[in-house]
């Protein structure tokens, strides 16, 4: 079942989530639904507060694929490292219709649960790095357009505003 997206201005949006215990069948559905919307709504990666529920998963889908839809669930999620520097033009399903240049680190070592519950750690770069970067800093009520400047901010902004949803490109998380 595809979900509704929540946009820019949702309160939701800047809650900081709750880790999650135990994985529930609730959860597990939940995740799968996520992944439905991400399809659909053409994006890389989604957070569960995007899609009004407060807990730390996410899933993401680097490589894109349609056919295939290898997408990946990462529950509790946590950085553990991160080094080098990468610019990248960002977007997010939340924030339709903007993009903008975000530098973050290169690479990142994160731990994870699976929903199986399994911890894992991996070592990620570029684009699996930048997405998971993105997805986290959305289970921590942050966007990517808190980076910017408080110049290119308002600019965006008063785009935002004039904005409807329409816009969404393939790197869209
Ligand atoms: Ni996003």
């Amino acid at each position: 079942m595809s979900l509704e997206v929540l946009v820019y201005g949702d309160p939701v949006l800047r809650r900081k989530s709750q880790p999650i215990e135990t994985v529930t069948e609730e959860i597990r559905e939940l995740a799968a639904d996520m992944i439905e919307t991400m399809y659909v709504e053409e994006g890389v990666g989604l957070a569960a507060p995007q899609v009004g529920v407060s807990i730390r998963m996410l899933v993401a889908d680097a490589e894109y694929d349609e056919e295939t839809r290898p997408a990946r669930v990462f529950v509790n999620p946590e950085i553990l490292e991160s080094w080098g520097e990468w610019k990248f033009d960002e977007g997010c399903l939340s924030v339709p219709g903007i993009r903008a240049d975000v530098v973050r680190p290169e690479a990142i070592k994160l731990r994870y649960q699976d929903l199986d519950g399994n911890v894992h750690e991996e070592e990620m770069h570029e684009i699996w790095a930048r997405i998971l970067q993105h997805e986290i800093d959305h289970l921590d009520g942050k966007l990517f357009v808190d980076y910017l400047s408080p110049i290119k901010r308002s600019l965006i902004m008063k785009k935002l505003k004039a904005l409807a949803k329409e816009s969404k490109g393939r790197i869209t998380v």
